[in-house]
């Protein structure tokens, strides 16, 4: 069940993105290029910097935990409609985690 819900977003996602497709299967590319086309510019004017990165290492970070950083995945794709699918929601998370909070699993 898994593996046809994961080819099902594969295929749904090599429909759609044909330009990124080659990373489909690759999680933390697959993050990165999340990252940068739907989180990355809002994050940069957010924080006020122009660097949509800042936000993920703020000092005052209320990211302490791997939970807390997929439940604000999870806060920010929903409230802000931006449509991913679970599969996503988990690669940007593994992405964010490797690229700037390090959290042991
Ligand atoms: C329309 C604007 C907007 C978009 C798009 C957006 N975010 Fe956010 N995000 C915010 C704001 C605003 C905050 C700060 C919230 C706060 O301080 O309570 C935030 C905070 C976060 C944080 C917490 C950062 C920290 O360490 O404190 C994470 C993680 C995050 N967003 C992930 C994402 C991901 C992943 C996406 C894309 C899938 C995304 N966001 C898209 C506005 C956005």
């Amino acid at each position: 069940m898994k593996f046809l819900i994961k080819s099902l977003a594969l295929a749904v996602m090599a429909t759609f993105l044909l330009s990124s497709s080659v990373f489909a299967n690759e999680p933390l590319a697959n993050g990165k290029v999340i990252d940068q086309e739907k989180c990355y510019a809002c994050h940069a004017k957010k924080t006020g910097f122009g660097n949509g990165d800042m936000i993920y290492t703020r000092s005052d970070s209320k990211v302490t935990t791997l939970a807390k950083l997929n439940s604000m995945i999870s806060v920010c794709n929903s409230e802000l409609r931006l449509d991913l699918f679970p599969e996503d929601e988990s690669d940007v998370s593994k992405y964010l985690n490797q690229q700037f909070y390090k959290f042991k699993p």
